[in-house]
């Protein structure tokens, strides 16, 4: 049995990385008394979807908002998913509001291929009653800061456009941010091209800007998410609980299979996104390590690259501060269990 660097890791991967020890996490988590305020910054999206309906379900996470930005699909249809979806999860009262089109600077970057024209593959859902705030999503991250009794926590789970641009013009309110818990990034090898995950590739100015930021980060990155796979067998398991929502969730798991077999020959299917959000509810779910981040925006093969620096040694020698808890390790099983249980709370 060959050794990896997080030893007993079943998936058969070796790492070709540095797996720093684990850390005690530092991201605030939720209980059900005393929720942890979330917006969602998402480009919905198969595994986006499964992400919001598990903050809507979840009692350790008050829901404040999702903002929109264009990934995964245009962000026209993004937005109109973040309605439809939280209108089938009950929640039409949660506002949305659409940010950035596209990236910061350069070309953009659609995941159309796995996720659909439309992003929820051929999945249609009801038209929300709601429609999206007329302030745009920065606009509305910002009233809500301002408004929250509590620090607020943000679950990036798209490109990181509209991050950068709060942070770009809400200096004076990043201190209300209290975590991002970001979808995005890899200690190993990408997703999108051999460097670069899909998200920070979409946008690698963007990611450059909040990883530097010194806001509070964990990056959920591709090292983790792979490991949270659900297959044929959860996607019965949701349809079986009985709930739309249920249905809805393995509609879009099976679309999800379906399109993995035909790009890779796989049978199973990150759920990357609903990651992120377990995170800030569920305390010890994700391992995480501490790392130093920094993001490749040349314009060369690395580019979108996350470089993830974990050995102490190093980081002296190069003066590297950390910068971000990095998820290294997740039970496969807890997390399938924690969507299915999760769907049978939905309507
Ligand atoms: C990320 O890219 C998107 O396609 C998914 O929704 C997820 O956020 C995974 O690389
Ligand atoms: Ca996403």
């Amino acid at each position: 049995m060959g050794r990896t660097g997080f030893g007993d890791l079943e998936h058969g991967a070796i790492p070709t990385f540095y797996a720093a020890p684990p850390a005690p996490r530092t991201a605030p988590v939720g209980t059900p008394e005393r929720p942890i305020p979330l917006i969602i910054d998402s480009d919905p999206g198969l595994d986006d979807a499964l992400a919001i309906g598990l903050a809507v379900a979840r009692p350790e996470i008050e829901l404040l908002a999702v903002t929109t930005v264009g990934g995964n699909a245009d962000v026209r249809h993004c937005t109109d998913n973040a309605l439809r979806l939280l209108h089938a999860f009950g929640r039409s009262d949660i506002p949305v509001a659409e940010g950035a089109q596209g990236p910061l600077t350069g070309e953009v970057v659609r995941a159309t291929a796995i996720h659909g024209e439309g992003g929820l593959g051929r999945t249609e859902l009801p038209p929300s009653p709601a429609t999206a705030c007329p302030e745009g999503a920065v606009a509305l991250m910002a009233r809500l800061l301002e408004e929250s009794p509590a620090p607020v926590a943000i679950a990036p789970i798209g490109p990181l456009t509209n991050i950068a641009l709060f942070i770009r013009l809400h200096p004076d309110l990043l201190a209300r941010i209290s975590h991002l818990s970001i979808m995005g990034g890899s200690i190993g090898e990408g997703n999108t091209t051999t460097s670069a995950e899909f998200n920070v590739y979409a946008d690698p100015e963007a990611a450059d800007i909040v990883f530097r930021s010194g806001i509070p980060i964990t990056m959920m990155g591709l090292d983790v998410t792979h490991q949270a796979t659900l297959d044929a067998a959860a996607a019965t398991r949701l349809r079986d609980l009985g709930t739309a929502s249920g249905v809805i969730a393995a509609e879009l798991v099976d679309f999800a299979i379906e399109r993995v077999w035909q790009w890779y020959g796989g049978t199973t299917t990150a759920i990357h996104d609903a990651v992120a959000v377990a995170h800030l509810a569920i305390d010890d779910l994700v391992t995480v390590a501490s790392y130093n981040v920094r993001v490749d925006t040349s314009a060369g093969p690395a580019r979108g690259r996350t470089v993830c620096e974990g050995l102490g040694r190093r980081m002296t020698r190069y003066g590297l501060q950390p910068n971000a808890e990095v998820g290294i390790r997740i039970d496969p099983g807890r997390f399938e269990g924690l969507l299915v249980d999760a769907f049978g709370r939905l309507p």
